[in-house]
């Protein structure tokens, strides 16, 4: 996978220097759904007031939802990862508990504990949940993988179905957001060529969307993918797709972008993107931010990652149907971009000892600017 599509340096945007009061106002209060039963719970949940000052409690005064994804090993074993979680986050993603490799390791076997978990956490808190993902090329289970290629394209499709009916059946009315397909083009814009596209051809895309809306109706259905926050080839592509789809009556409620930024590269147009795709009818939502740079960083370049996040989270400010910024992790010592891409990373809003960076301030800022500006007090999402 290549992430790296732009050169040059990344246009760096300068927040504001004025201070900001960032205790007022109504705290967030929080309001979980009904407890889960205690053999569900995550160990050692506990419900944590979000103070006024916090991204959550900011990001409610202007009808957004700020989230996170979370690495479920960390949640279960760390104390101050879970309070952090808890308190700054008014949406979850499971990083990897939800994926095919991770709930169906064995063909026919599910496991759902590590995600029943991480959404029994989300409901202790007063927080929705994005689930991701249904449909990839990427962290399927080996029996697939090792199978498919010799399977017929019913087989294929039959095993598919039920990998989607089931999932979105057992979270159902327990997801805000899915992740129904992931990462479905290349980036000159032709469709990946995934096992989904060699034996089902493209429609296999409408039919996912389907039969995860058969399953739980209720859910907002995304397509998500990286780089379409670019204008180009890309981006084009999947703003065809979710007109296409929308003209045809599929059940496709919104399009995520995942804005994993890089300070070697300039930042997107993401409000022009965005309102493009919202134009269509359609939620928007940033859902894996991340601002990665090289090792070690520089102070030119952490101004850089600050711009990154401040700029992104703008972008989603400014476009009414835009419904939640999510970050790809808010540590970096847990974050996915050393071992992808080596010799680069500090890409979190928290330093490896989970202290807040001065991208968390930038996002805390731009919240506040947000609410105290006219028109954005009135939550509307
Ligand atoms: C990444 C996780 O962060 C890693 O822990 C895992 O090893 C690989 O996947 N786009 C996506 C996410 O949609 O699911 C990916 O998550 C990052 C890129």
């Amino acid at each position: 996978m290549s992430l790296r599509l732009r050169a040059g340096l990344i246009t760096t945007a300068v927040i504001g220097a004025g201070a900001v009061i960032l205790t007022q106002g109504a705290a967030f209060a929080a309001s979980p759904a009904s407890p889960a039963s205690p053999a569900s719970r995550a160990p050692n949940s506990h419900h944590s007031p979000a103070p006024a000052s916090s991204l959550r409690a900011l990001a409610s005064q202007v009808g957004l939802r700020i989230g996170t994804a979370i690495d479920t090993d960390a949640l279960a074993t760390q104390s101050d990862y879970r309070s952090i979680a808890a308190t700054q986050f008014s949406t979850v993603t499971p990083e990897n508990v939800m994926k095919w490799d991770a709930v169906e390791p064995t063909q026919g076997t599910y496991n759902w504990a590590p995600a029943d978990q991480l959404v029994a956490f989300a409901q202790q808190n007063g927080q929705l949940v994005r689930g991701h993902t249904l449909v990839w090329h990427n962290q399927l289970p080996a029996w697939l993988t090792a199978a498919a290629p010799s399977m017929s394209p019913d087989q294929l499709r039959a095993i598919l179905k039920k990998h989607i009916v089931d999932e979105a059946t057992h979270f159902r009315g327990k997801i805000w957001q899915w992740d129904v397909v992931n990462e479905a083009f290349n980036d000159d814009g032709t469709l990946r060529d995934s096992i989904w596209l060699q034996k089902l051809g493209p429609g296999y895309i409408a039919d996912a969307f389907r039969w995860a809306h058969q399953a739980d109706p209720k859910a907002l259905l995304f397509y998500n993918d990286y780089n379409i926050e670019f204008t180009g080839p890309k981006s084009d592509a999947a703003y065809a797709l979710a007109r296409d789809l929308k003209a045809q009556g599929v059940p496709i409620d919104g399009v995520g972008f995942q804005t994993h930024l890089d300070t070697q590269y300039p930042l997107p147009d993401l409000q022009n993107n965005l309102q493009r795709f919202s134009d269509l009818g359609l939620k928007v939502a940033e859902t894996e931010v991340d601002v990665r740079t090289t090792l070690p960083v520089t102070a030119v370049e952490q101004n850089a990652q600050v711009g990154g996040y401040t700029s992104t989270l703008q972008a989603c400010l400014a476009v009414r149907s835009c419904i939640s910024y999510t970050v790809w992790g808010f540590g970096d010592a847990y974050s996915w971009v050393p071992a992808t891409f080596p010799g680069e990373g500090a890409a979190a809003i928290y330093d490896e000892n989970l202290q807040p960076k001065p991208e968390y301030t930038a996002l805390q800022q731009t919240l506040a600017l947000a609410a105290g500006a006219p028109g954005r007090a009135d939550p509307r999402r």
